[in-house]
């Protein structure tokens, strides 16, 4: 999500800026934009939609600027000329030649995807920012900028502007030697009232040998060349020029000018950094440092899975506030039945759902695969609350499903990863899950993410009238403490690793579980069959006797979910069962239960959480399971054979 590529050095800055943003397109964005410092001039093209077309828009201007040279008056007055000239210069002689220059990729939060909310922000012709992160004290510091004339509706031309008032009171003060540092004391000041994140690069058109960079909780790394620098959002777009990389920390601030690079913090304490030999090539630079994406994006859950959570919550009343529901509390009490549709991975997060909205909210809730939905006759009506999930936003058969539950009457709300996607724009209403892009196509952090919000969902229909306040605040602060019980379960990555090499050699695998560890089972069994093309089924506990027990043997072993819940004997008593008939057993057990060691061969424990919030937890080592077996078995675990990442054919 959003992407900065800053340079400054010898070589014309635009190709590489370009590449760079191309070099980033993996983060996910909706507009891009360029700023060079061009003769003492700062010059900018924006576009929406990909960086070809921003590289497209470029190419064109430049070219009408050339042949505009070509047509001004050669015969006329001096004085015609002249203004001719002046008018073609002020409008149109973009050139971008220059080497210096920032670039931003920006995936909207602030604002729509619009050009003038696009990237980068320049105030008074002079100065320039690109910006990752939010400022959540935006409103109040426009309230005290002078300046009125906002062109977007971003928060950084905000932070932009405040920076220009520092300069410009910095500039009285400042006298001789001083003006070198008065653009990095400007944006120092300025950032010492900020609020909130960000990665931020400044250029200003009266200081054409210096960018100045600064990092709080949006990552900036700084690549050093031969009397030349990079800055971008991470390694990717400074590897091909350089392998000596520096990381900003939180909190510190760069000046890159000819004498090099000075790094202090706000308190003006100046920083000896480390300088980091980067031994990746550019693509496991994207993954990370990571073998593969699916691994990375295993390893982002915990991180994304607070974006999911990020400003939603409301402790004090003990529920949560989901923006894009877009229904006032006399409507949603209209609500009588839920219904929740989707494909693959998006679908096994709708059977969670189902549980939590029934729980919580004591509505009837329905699940249904969005092929399956838009074929039949669905009883929907204005009472129905009709989500469709979906990580791409574009699979063909949900897109069709909303349309007909919308054409029915239904009240439809998206539930999406792929910001400004076809579901995402149909839809009008609804929740984007923030999980940042995610290319290995078996799901992993949108799953995570998915959880998240359809429990939020359900706790803002249950507190209107089922749920009581304490449960409502005992669930969010569950919800909060789920990352570091995630780290927990990444650390034994090793462990899982072990385990999967001993169960790559089979040819079926089933996997059980019940009550809310049912659709983790599903979803354990999807992952494996998707990557390692080993047979796998998912079942509930229960049902085993009713059929799949036929196909248990010492050869068809069983992965089974016991965390301790209300289900937890009976989960115990389908485990024996299937190990009287010779399966071996692979087990996801709460931490400090013994017991369970009595019915597994392999044991995986995972931290305790609330029972509807468990799918988040124990999901994570049935992933990194199937990522194991299938590296073992030498599968393209990125890219399996016959799937798609975004289905967009019925
Ligand atoms: C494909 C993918 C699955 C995904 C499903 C639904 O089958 O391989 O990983 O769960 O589509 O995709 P969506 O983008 O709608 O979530």
């Amino acid at each position: 999500m959003c992407g900065i590529v800053g340079y400054i050095g010898k070589k014309q800055a635009l190709p590489i800026l370009i590449q760079g943003l191309r070099d980033l397109e993996y983060r996910g964005y909706d507009s891009a934009g360029v700023a060079v410092l061009d003769n003492g001039k700062i010059e900018r093209v924006r576009e929406i939609g990909k960086v070809d077309m921003l590289a497209k828009k470029i190419s064109n201007v430049i070219a009408r600027s050339a042949s505009d040279e070509a047509i001004l008056p050669k015969k006329e007055t001096a004085s015609a000329y002249a203004k001719a000239s002046a008018d073609r210069s002020a409008a149109l002689a973009v050139t971008l030649t220059g080497t210096i220059g920032i670039a931003h990729t920006r995936w909207a939060t602030h604002g729509a995807v619009t050009e003038f909310n696009a990237h980068p922000h320049i105030v008074d012709g002079k100065l320039a920012i690109v910006h990752n992160g939010i400022i959540e004290n935006y409103r109040e510091l426009k309230k005290q900028i002078k300046d009125k004339n906002f062109e977007s509706e971003t928060d950084t031309e905000v932070l932009a502007k405040w920076i220009m008032e520092k300069y410009k009171a910095l500039s009285i003060k400042y006298k001789g030697e001083d003006k070198a540092n008065l653009l990095i004391d400007a944006v120092k000041a300025a950032l010492v009232e900020v609020r909130g994140t960000y990665g931020l690069v400044v250029l200003h058109a009266d200081h054409p040998d210096q960018l100045v960079a600064a990092r709080l909780g949006s990552p900036l790394a700084i690549g050093i060349g031969e009397g030349e620098y990079y800055i971008a959002s991470d390694v990717t777009p400074m590897l091909p020029f350089t392998k000596k990389v520096t990381f900003l920390d939180d909190g510190e601030i760069a000046l890159i000018n000819g004498d090099g690079l000075k790094i202090s913090n706000l308190d003006n304490q100046i920083i000896e950094k480390n300088v980091t030999e980067i031994d990746w090539d550019q693509e496991k630079a994207q993954k990370g440092g990571f073998e593969n994406f699916m691994l990375k994006e295993i390893f982002d859950q915990p991180t994304v899975y607070e974006d999911a959570l990020r400003g939603r919550l409301e402790m004090d009343a003990g529920t949560a506030k989901m923006g894009g529901l877009n229904m006032s509390q006399e409507q949603m009490r209209e609500i009588k039945r839920v219904m929740i549709i989707a494909e693959g991975t998006a679908r096994h997060t709708g059977l969670i759902g189902k549980y939590a909205f029934e729980r919580l909210a004591n509505l009837p809730t329905e699940v249904d695969f969005s092929s399956e939905f838009r074929y039949r006759d669905p009883v929907v009506n204005k009472s129905t609350l009709v989500f469709v999930i979906s990580q791409s936003g574009e699979t063909a058969d949900t897109l069709m499903a909303a349309r007909e539950a919308k054409r029915k009457g239904a009240v439809v709300r998206g539930i999406v990863n792929v910001v400004g996607s076809t579901i995402a724009r149909e839809t009008g209403a609804g929740t984007y899950i923030h999980a940042g892009p995610e290319l290995a196509v078996a799901s992993t952090k949108a799953y995570t993410n998915m959880v998240a919000v359809l429990l939020l969902y359900a706790l803002q229909f249950g507190r209107l009238k089922h749920t009581s306040l304490a449960t409502g605040q005992r669930i969010l602060q569950s919800l909060l403490e789920i990352p570091e019980k995630m780290n927990e379960i990444l650390k034994r990555n090793n462990e899982i690793k072990e385990i999967a090499e001993k169960y790559q050699k089979y040819v079926n695998i089933l996997f059980m579980g019940r009550g809310v560890n049912y659709p983790v089972a599903l979803e354990g069994a999807l992952k494996l069959k998707e990557i390692s093309y080993i047979h796998c089924e998912g079942f509930a506990g229960g049902e085993m006797k009713h059929g799949p027990l036929a196909l248990v043997s010492k050869d068809v072993p069983v992965v089974a979910i016991l965390t301790k819940n209300q289900l937890y004997e009976k989960m115990k008593s389908s485990i024996q069962e299937v190990r009287a008939r010779g399966a071996r057993t692979f087990i996801i057990a709460s931490e400090g239960d013994e017991e369970a060691k009595e019915v597994a061969d392999e044991i995986i424990y995972v931290p305790k959480t609330m029972e509807l919030l468990e799918p988040l937890l124990n999901t994570i080592p049935l992933q990194l399971f199937a990522y194991h077996v299938a590296v073992a078995l030498g599968r393209d675990v990125d890219r399996p054979r016959n799937l798609a990442k975004s289905v967009t054919v019925e």
